[in-house]
């Protein structure tokens, strides 16, 4: 891949072998008794590796980088370009319609806080409480009206619940928010069903895909969302990026989401000593300061990279690997699988599950420990949603030295996640397989403590 900006080609090629290839294939981890071992990356709902490719078009970039929209310098000019056609490769990848805009934000968080600020006032919004804390959070407290949609059993359930909720919402501007794939049970939500009820019922929707964009092909024209938010790190770019695309008519209206330089055209001191402020119209309006160009970049290149190997494959691939992790983890029967929809529900590669008798940090401490196995462990940033599928509405810490409340019978307190994707070999899943398989029959071979409210191996002795 070369980098063209200014007409001319001013990177080097890079040959990418594999495409999809991922960094940190071949890094070694210590575990708790003194060996090495490769470390198993499973933790991609969090933040998935680099893309070989993201990485070597950014260090190719690197030497010409300059500052965006703000210099006369040939390589201000050359990174001011690729900025926007980062926004182009951004608007393909998402397939958006003509009149759609990009804007560069930080991660999944700042997209959807950055359209909660930007709702028209008395906008009423509609989300589960299955959602992520991203999509959960940002619009309380900004005089806007919230209803939380109680989690459903089903797809039916979900379609019905919000067009029940939205029926009944009156006139006025309403948002609902939904989830493309579930970062605790990986379950792929009716995106496109959800969005003809909020059409149907008046209201706009926006999509949260910072889980599904890495798995799958998003279409904002054929989902018929009116807004799309994901997170760079999670779609192999980890530099720093994320993206809110979709209607500008909400955005253009609104007050900068930042104020200062990038946002505004003209700036006028007044008579009275005030400041008179022309903001931009377009993705300009909310990305004040100097942009993050090799963030954008970055989401680019990767945009580009799953697109070439084609989402089909990729799907094929991840499928394959759910497939080996689910008939693995039904042979251990003190493991129970999390689920909203039942466990054959299309998924993307995340899953969460606890296990009889174990507290989950002690479990996935040993995982990393012992195994040099990376998962996570918690509630996900979905507390209700984990509180829910555990059965329970109150999650205290607990010491995860001593194995817990959860007795045969009894409900534990968090779970643990597993996840992977793009360059996730098989060996990986066998390797946690054969991992979870011996700790459940012979525990754990070090013993554990808290400490600073993480799970660690006690090497005191
Ligand atoms: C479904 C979902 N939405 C939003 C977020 C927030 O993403 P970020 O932390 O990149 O802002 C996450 C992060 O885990 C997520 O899984």
């Amino acid at each position: 891949m070369s980098v063209v900006a200014r007409n001319v080609t001013v990177c080097p090629d890079v040959q990418v072998q594999q495409p999809l290839a991922v960094l940190g294939r071949d890094v070694e981890v210590p575990l708790v008794n003194g060996e090495k071992v490769t470390y198993a990356a499973l933790d991609y709902a969090a933040s998935a590796p680099a893309l070989q490719r993201v990485w070597d078009d950014v260090a190719a970039y690197a030497p010409y980088y300059g500052s965006v929209h703000r210099g006369a310098g040939y390589l201000s000019q050359l990174s001011t370009d690729l900025f926007e056609q980062s926004r182009a490769a951004v608007a393909d990848f998402l397939d958006l319609r003509e009149d759609d805009q990009v804007v560069f934000t930080r991660a999944t968080t700042d997209s959807l806080n950055l359209l909660a600020a930007a709702l028209p006032s008395g906008t009423r919004v509609f989300a589960f409480e299955t959602e992520h804390h991203a999509s959960l959070l940002p619009w309380p407290g900004r005089g806007l009206e919230v209803a939380y949609l109680r989690a459903p059993r089903s797809v039916s359930e979900a379609v019905a619940a919000l067009d029940a909720a939205l029926s009944t919402a009156g006139e006025g501007p309403k948002l609902v928010c939904v989830t493309g794939a579930s970062n605790v049970t990986g379950e792929i939500w009716p995106v496109a069903e959800l969005a003809a009820v909020a059409h149907g019922r008046g209201a706009r929707i926006v999509l949260d895909a910072a889980q599904l964009a890495p798995h799958h092909r998003v279409s904002v024209r054929e989902l018929d969302v009116d807004w799309v938010a994901f997170s760079g790190h999670k779609l192999y770019a980890p530099f720093g990026a994320g993206v809110l695309a979709g209607r500008a008519d909400w955005l253009d209206a609104a007050e900068p989401y930042l104020a200062g330089g990038g946002a505004s055209r003209t700036v006028a001191r007044q008579i009275d000593g005030s400041v008179a402020v022309e903001w931009h119209q377009g993705p300009a309006r909310h990305e004040a300061g100097s942009p993050n160009v090799i963030g954008a970049y970055a989401i680019a290149s990767a945009c580009r990279a799953l697109t070439e190997a084609g989402f089909d494959a990729l799907q094929a691939r991840e499928q394959q690997l759910i497939e080996r992790l689910r008939a693995g983890l039904a042979e251990v029967p003190e493991v129970r699988v999390l689920t909203l929809f039942g466990e054959d529900h299309p998924r993307v590669g995340v899953l969460s599950f606890v296990v009889q008798g174990w507290n989950s940090s002690h479990f996935a401490a040993a995982l990393s420990a012992e195994y040099g196995i990376g998962v996570r462990d918690g509630l996900f940033c979905a507390h209700p949603l984990v509180r829910t599928l555990l059965g329970g509405e109150e999650a205290a810490p607990s010491e995860c030295g001593a194995p817990e409340p959860s007795l045969p019978g009894e409900r534990s307190l968090n779970a643990i996640r597993v996840s992977f994707g793009a360059g996730t070999p098989d060996e990986h899943v066998d390797r946690f397989l054969a991992a979870v398989r011996e700790l459940v029959a012979g525990g754990s071979a070090w013993s554990y403590r808290t400490e600073g409210g993480r799970c660690v191996p006690d090497t005191r002795r």
